[in-house]
């Protein structure tokens, strides 16, 4: 079968990483793909929002499976289109899309399903949100409603920060339409985790758990970025806690969307904030995480053609998952002065030796190949991933791994995967 990934980020390097291994599998394009993919699949100049053209080149292709990395093409529709075409595509329908494409639209799902999430308030008009966050107070968190590529949510710990978001989003208009309605939200603590599954419209297939690092820094300081490594299995989800998430988040979910005529098809990622035992949602995705996927994927023993088939098949109750029991980290190394603006085309070195280490992938990430040079070209360069007898074997290979790599200006964080080890 021919695949078609869809994205250039280190979650689609891992996802063609794992088709590759794939006996089912006999041709991987990747779109538009990045240096590390092109070692293993062909890339394709298509940017992930041009819809048509990849609907067209699917097509022309004759390509048996389209997987979606990043949320945006799915929010677009890119699933209905391949659909309407014939064309065999894994993830969520534009409308269920809404789950990660609206907040507003999560929000109340999650309230119709009796999901536990925070109290909220949601706003069209900026003087409404203010009066309600003075009602409420501080801290609290305002979020535009539509896709901000990752910035539109804003922790405030100060009402004048809190107001400043309000305007930001609706009377600056920050994130254009995206900031139409505002959800403005209980400010949560606690720890998060990732919980990601595989669904059919019926089934709900559980991945381990894992954990993602937002912030920027060490010790969670900084501002916070798409990821900064992740690391699986996160013990802070206890076995008791797993069920209980499956029970009374993933099934619900699942369940309500089919009950109301739309049901969820896709990876359903929900984002949870633990505290002492205890939890609610964060907010769903509606795809793999990133860097969530390079750690999960690692351990995934099972064959990722089947699983998938299966899910867009509607017969996930056939698939039971493998895992490998050693546990995955991921370290992120990112271009200097990320999440803020970074050079690019800074020549990486040491790519050769890492790739000769046992139980390490340098998942690539905003990488390019210039002539016969591997160069940055994003924020998140590269996940550096290791296997390990446990998490601390597995950061200490991670680790001697981002050694032997790098660039003038690389930065990582240097405690991924130590909320684990504190447990
Ligand atoms: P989201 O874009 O909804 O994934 O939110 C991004 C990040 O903002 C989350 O991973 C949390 O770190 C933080 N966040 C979102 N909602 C809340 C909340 N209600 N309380 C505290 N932190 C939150
Ligand atoms: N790692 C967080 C995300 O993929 O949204």
């Amino acid at each position: 079968m021919k695949i078609l990934v869809i994205g250039g980020g280190g979650r689609e390097h891992s996802l063609v990483w794992k088709f590759s291994q794939s006996p089912r599998v006999e041709k991987i394009f990747a779109a538009p793909g990045n240096a590390g993919t092109a070692s293993l699949a062909e890339n394709v100049a298509i940017d992930v929002e041009d819809v048509m053209a990849l609907a067209e080149f699917a097509q022309a292709e004759n390509i048996g499976m389209t997987v979606v990395g990043p949320e945006a093409p799915l929010v677009l529709g890119i699933v209905d289109e391949f659909k309407k075409r014939g064309l065999r595509i894994f993830g969520p329908d534009k409308f269920a899309a809404q789950l990660e494409g609206s907040k507003k639209f999560c929000k109340e799902a999650m309230i119709r399903f009796g999901v536990p999430t925070a109290e909220y308030g949601e706003f069209t008009d900026p003087e409404a949100a203010k009066a309600y966050i003075r009602e409420k107070g501080v801290p609290i968190v305002v979020k535009a409603d539509g896709l901000a590529a990752g910035k539109g949510v804003i922790v405030a710990r100060t009402l004048e920060e809190a107001l400043d978001a309000v305007d930001l989003m609706m009377v600056a208009r920050e994130f254009g339409d995206a900031g139409d309605v505002l959800v403005v939200e209980e400010c949560l603590v606690g720890e998060e985790a990732s919980f990601l599954a595989f669904c059919d419209g019926k089934s709900v297939v559980p991945m381990d758990s894992s954990q993602d690092h937002k912030p920027a820094l060490d010790n969670d300081e900084g501002p916070n970025t798409g990821g900064m490594g992740a690391y699986s299995p996160a013990p802070v989800v206890t076995a008791e806690l797993f069920d209980e998430v499956m029970e009374t988040v993933m099934k619900p979910m699942v369940d309500g969307m089919a009950r109301e005529g739309t049901p969820y098809v896709g990876i359903l990622y929900g984002g949870l904030m633990i505290d002492n035992g205890k939890f609610k949602v964060l907010e769903f995705n509606c795809r793999f995480g990133d860097p969530e996927c390079q750690p999960i994927l690692m351990r995934l023993k099972s064959d990722l053609v089947d699983v998938l088939d299966a899910a867009i098949d509607g017969k996930l109750d056939q698939i039971e998952l493998e895992w490998d029991d050693r546990a995955t980290v991921c370290v992120v190394m990112a271009s200097e002065g990320y999440p803020g603006s970074y050079p690019k085309g800074v020549e990486i070195a040491g790519l050769d030796v890492a790739a000769k280490l046992a139980d390490v992938v340098v998942f690539h990430a905003g990488t390019r190949l210039n002539g016969g040079k591997v160069v940055t070209s994003g924020g998140r360069v590269l996940g550096v991933t290791a296997i390990g007898d446990g998490v601390a074997q597995a950061i200490e290979r991670a680790y001697e791994a981002v050694k032997v790599v790098g660039w003038p200006g690389a930065h990582y964080r240097t405690d991924i995967g130590k909320k684990a080890l504190n447990r």
